[in-house]
């Protein structure tokens, strides 16, 4: 494919933006892009210079946006077609600029939980659907606007804040031990995320890729995590399950943790087996997706 798209990318300092950052550097992307505009608050802090620092003859380049400044976000957004957010919040100034500046493809910054169907009000996932309505109303049929839920990151997903105590051996299982529950690398959602952009700004591979995207790389169980770190530590670890009505007691709207553990309770981050992995990499022909098993053996979780 020859390099026609001009992409940037919101919060490319970030923990994931940084890895779409480094995706689309490299090869097999970054030939298909003419330019990659790399997004940032402070375009000479140290994470801005280290994004330069992987550029390595890629036609990329550090640009100053601050959703604060109507201005800088008109400028980055300049010329671009595909626009990537990562930005940790749902910032409505970023559909504003995509709309003023006419791009063709539009990520939002999603990325967890499918919220599509499930009905819920809590804060975060209400102000990422709106976001998303807005950008599809206001971009009428001239933005193709795809939202892609991965689960949990498999980096940041086994800590006691989702239930993983390592300390004392103990993981929480909200509803069920059984759920299962999808786990994806960063690299694999960078992966993903490069492939969905190019598929969408290819007019003639665009209708291919759906509104809402699923991708999972590896689903598991609470009890199966438990099975696999018991035979890579040689510890007991026991298993808690909290029944979803006593999880959901007292449980408030801004509690995003505790309300993912329910939602995973409630099967919603269960991508293993209706998603778009096939889409994105068939056969596994652009990489090999990384399991929870592989995360393990790496010394991953520890007990
Ligand atoms: N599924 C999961 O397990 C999971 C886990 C974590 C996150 N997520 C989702 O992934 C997405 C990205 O999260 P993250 O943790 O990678 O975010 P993050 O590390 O907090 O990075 C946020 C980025 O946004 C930039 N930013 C913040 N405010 C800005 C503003 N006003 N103008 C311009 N840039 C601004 C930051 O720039 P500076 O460097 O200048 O601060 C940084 O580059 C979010 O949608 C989040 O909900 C999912």
């Amino acid at each position: 494919m020859s390099a026609q798209h001009i992409v940037a990318v919101a919060g490319s300092t970030g923990s994931l933006g940084k890895n779409i950052a480094k995706a689309l550097l490299q090869p097999p992307y970054v030939s298909s892009f003419s330019e990659i505009r790399l997004l940032a608050r402070s375009p000479t802090s140290d994470k801005a210079k280290e994004l330069e620092s992987l550029f390595a003859g890629a036609p990329a380049r550090v640009v100053y946006f601050n959703t604060e400044d109507e201005k800088s976000v008109d400028e980055a957004l300049k010329g671009v077609d595909i626009v990537v957010n990562a930005l940790t919040h749902a910032d409505d100034s970023v559909v504003d600029g995509v709309i003023r500046n006419k791009v063709k493809v539009y990520i939002p910054s999603e990325f967890g939980v499918d919220h599509k169907a499930y009905v819920t009000d809590v804060n975060v996932w209400v102000a990422k659907k709106a976001h998303v309505q807005k950008a599809v109303e206001q971009g009428g049929g001239n933005l193709k606007v795809v939202s892609i839920y991965v689960g949990l990151f498999l980096e940041t997903g086994f800590g006691p804040w989702l239930g993983y105590d390592t300390t004392n051996n103990v993981y929480t299982a909200v509803g069920s031990s059984d759920a299962i529950i999808t786990y994806t690398s960063l690299d694999d959602i960078s992966n993903s995320v490069a492939r969905l952009a190019l598929l969408s700004a290819d007019p003639t591979t665009a209708a291919t890729v759906p509104a809402h995207v699923r991708i999972s790389g590896s689903g598991v169980s609470v009890k199966q995590v438990q099975q696999l770190v018991e035979k890579k530590s040689g510890k007991n670890i026991t298993v808690k399950v909290v029944p979803l009505d006593e999880w959901k007691q007292g449980l408030k709207t801004t509690d995003v943790l505790k309300q993912i553990l329910l939602a995973a309770g409630e099967g919603w981050l269960d991508y293993s087996k209706v998603n778009s992995n096939e889409l994105v990499n068939p056969g596994e022909s652009f990489w090999k997706w990384k399991t929870v098993q592989q995360f393990v053996e790496e010394g991953g979780i520890s007990a």
